[in-house]
């Protein structure tokens, strides 16, 4: 069978980074407090020129580099992302025209926080059903230009940034021990939509609107459908928590990850943190973790690795893949 194997991966994060003592000066809030609460020491806000699709263009480029491709040998661009340059056209056609791409097609997926895992299990999708050959799947942000700088319960919690793998065909024998995209499982349920949303947009205000949050009722839920779609995961494949090098969760809080690691018997010296150091860079936190875990060495080549993430909507999925 096809299977969707990681071929390349990069990040790309703003020139300026913000520690948390910077935003003791924006608004009422402190150091220990952001990092008690959600681990977050720093993140980094994008500046002027920089953009969603200027970043995701630097995360693509970096991919390509190291797995020795050129554009020409891509012929599909995911981008997950909430916060485009434009409204319409696609970021992702954006980044395809930066990379001087005229071949091929690109288009946007909009899951939130949730959108890598999303981005993940569609391009999968598209290569086995045989429409794209190799993929550029981004995940990309700049939150802080959808920041309310005066509400300190959501301004403290997010950072800019973008991360990009490359998934390739290749043929597989359909076992686990095959590399590639080993399953896929996404949920969303859109009862939850006040618990988390963006105040604006095109058809209603017609602004750009601001991000809203009610932290507590977010944090209530995400434990239990992070693990949820992660045995999911397990349940598809035969595998357990013993047989997981890693897991890459999406980084948005440390409490939520370390109580998802816990409740499913993954000890932490398996998991991936990054939040420390990206805050919640939404869809970019999980490629911008992986290409940390893989630039140091942790992550190695057949290793069994589980990326989970949940954000607004709810939506919330877990792929499994054989690096
Ligand atoms: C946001 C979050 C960190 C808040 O932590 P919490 O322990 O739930 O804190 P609460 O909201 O109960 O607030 C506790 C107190 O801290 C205060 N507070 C909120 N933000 C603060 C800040 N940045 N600095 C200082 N104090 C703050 C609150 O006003 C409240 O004060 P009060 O008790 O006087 O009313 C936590 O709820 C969380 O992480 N939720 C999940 C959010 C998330 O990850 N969302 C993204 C999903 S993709």
């Amino acid at each position: 069978m096809i299977r969707s194997v990681v071929r390349g991966y990069g990040a790309a994060l703003p020139k300026r980074v913000v520690a948390n003592r910077e935003l003791e000066g924006i608004v009422e809030t402190s150091d220990e407090w952001i990092v008690q609460r959600t681990g977050i020491r720093q993140r980094y806000i994008a500046g002027e020129g920089e953009t969603t699709a200027s970043l995701g263009e630097a995360a693509a480029r970096a991919a390509l580099d190291k797995a020795g491709l050129t554009p020409d040998d891509i012929d599909m661009i995911l981008v997950a992302t909430s916060t485009p340059d434009n409204t319409f056209p696609a970021t992702a056609v954006n980044i395809q025209n930066r990379l001087g791409m005229t071949h091929g097609f690109a288009f946007d997926m909009q899951a939130v926080c949730s959108g890598f895992v999303y981005a993940m299990a569609t391009a999968d999708m598209y290569i086995r059903g045989g429409m794209a050959r190799r993929v550029l799947v981004i995940g990309a942000e700049t939150f802080s230009r959808i920041l309310d700088w005066k509400d300190r319960t959501t301004c403290v919690l997010f950072g800019d940034g973008a991360g990009a793998l490359i998934l390739e065909a290749a043929q597989g024998e359909g076992t686990i021990a095959d590399r590639g995209v080993l399953t896929s499982h996404l949920r969303s349920d859109g009862t939850h939509k006040e618990k988390l949303y963006v105040d604006g947009g095109p058809s209603t205000t017609g602004t750009v609107g601001h991000l809203r949050m009610e932290g507590r009722e977010v944090f209530k839920h995400a434990v239990g459908m992070i693990t949820d779609v992660i045995e999911a995961a397990f349940h598809a494949t035969g595998t357990t928590a013993d047989d997981l090098d890693w897991l890459v969760p999406h980084q948005a809080n440390r409490r939520i990850i370390d109580g998802s690691a816990k409740k499913l018997g993954i000890p932490s010296e398996k998991v991936v943190v990054t939040v420390d150091l990206h805050g919640n860079t939404s869809a970019a936190s999980i490629p911008l973790a992986l290409s940390v875990a893989l630039d140091d060495g942790r992550i190695k080549k057949g290793d069994l690795v589980m990326l989970e993430a949940m954000g607004g909507g709810f939506t919330w999925g877990a792929v499994l893949v054989r690096w």
